[in-house]
């Protein structure tokens, strides 16, 4: 076990990949020409080296940002790299489901197909706040937002996959943290309330959420035997943005004298990378990973009654009003 395996993990399985892994190794010798791949929050920290790495093999990366001069500092910065990689900047806030709704509109009046759709973004224990649509933030955002974003995108995803007769994938950014959520699992009777908050189980939640989200998903598109496999990851611990509402001493600690026994970004993505692309996963789904091999999701994780309830709840949630 390795030093980048601090966190839990094989170190290496037997494709050669594991816990050192970067983006760039994940994605060596995959052609992506022709495919599209939309990476959410690909505009910081996972996210960027997730586009950098699906672009430089000929993916057309779609950039789904909040914050689009972001978007548009880290497109220049992968053309640095790769001059001939097609990347596009759109604007996604993930915490509106208007403008979930507005994204995959603007997405669709685009006629691209859709291959890859990578659901990075995420914010994690931040205080008690609410979406725009009154939706506690990490759930809303993290989980409920990339439900109707990813609803709305399947056909597409659907109708790429019978096109190029290629499967199309969804990865869906989840955590280690999803095995510590509140005692319930999901609190469907208070998922808005502020009493018994905690930023900590929240984040949990809502990770919990993102692999009982693939789990269900994949469930559904295979009874329909449709072309579309989607699946969870933990990307590993590594010292980005995500940190900004930890306990200061916390963020120092991570930012300095954790940071050289931790994954670096480029190594946080290779994960989502593997899974988004590589051939050896063909009809593989409902699966969670880490370190680019197969993990155990947590008891929660793997229960598919509360997958189902949560698939209720969150359709509840994310209709349109
Ligand atoms: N870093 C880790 O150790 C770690 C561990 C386990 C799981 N993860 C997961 O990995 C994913 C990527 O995290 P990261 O470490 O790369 O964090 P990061 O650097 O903070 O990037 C997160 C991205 O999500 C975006 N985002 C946040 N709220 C959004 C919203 N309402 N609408 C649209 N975009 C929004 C952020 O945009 P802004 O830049 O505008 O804020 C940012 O681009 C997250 O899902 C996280 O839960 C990370």
């Amino acid at each position: 076990m390795g030093l980048f395996n601090l966190f839990g993990g094989p170190d290496v399985g037997k494709l050669g990949f594991g816990s050192a892994t970067t983006a760039q190794e994940a994605v060596a010798g995959i052609d992506l020409s022709g495919k599209v791949a939309v990476v959410t929050g690909g505009s910081s920290g996972i996210g960027v080296e997730t586009a950098r790495a699906l672009s430089s093999q000929g993916a057309h990366t779609v950039l789904a940002v909040r914050n689009t001069e972001a978007g548009q500092a880290t497109k220049a910065d992968i053309l640095k790299g790769s001059p001939k990689a097609q990347v596009d900047v759109m604007s996604l806030d993930l915490s509106s489901l208007d403008s979930v709704r507005s994204f995959a509109s603007e997405f669709e009046k685009t006629k691209l197909p859709l291959n890859i759709l990578v659901n990075n973004a995420g914010v994690m224990m931040c205080p008690f706040s609410k979406t725009k649509d009154g939706h506690e933030m990490q759930f809303g955002t993290n989980h409920l937002g990339h439900f109707l974003l990813t609803d709305l995108l399947l056909d597409n995803l659907k109708q790429t996959a019978k096109k190029t007769g290629t499967e199309s994938r969804v990865v869906l950014l989840s955590s280690r943290a999803h095995h510590r959520t509140y005692g319930e699992g999901i609190r469907f009777d208070k998922l808005n309330s502020e009493e018994g908050y905690s930023p900590f189980s929240a984040y949990g939640q809502s990770k919990l959420a993102n692999v009982l989200h693939a789990n269900e998903l994949a469930k559904r598109l295979k009874a329909e035997g449709a072309d579309v496999t989607v699946n969870s990851v933990h990307p590993g611990v590594i010292a980005t943005n995500l940190g900004r509402h930890l306990p200061g001493p916390v963020q120092w600690l991570l930012n300095n004298a954790v940071r050289p026994f931790i994954k670096n970004p480029e190594q946080g993505a290779a994960t989502s990378v593997f899974v988004a692309t590589n051939p050896s996963l063909k009809g593989v789904t409902g699966e969670y990973f880490a370190d680019c091999n197969v993990q155990e999701k947590s008891a929660f994780g793997k229960d598919a009654a509360l997958g189902e309830r949560l698939w209720q709840v969150s359709k509840e949630l994310t209709a349109k009003k």
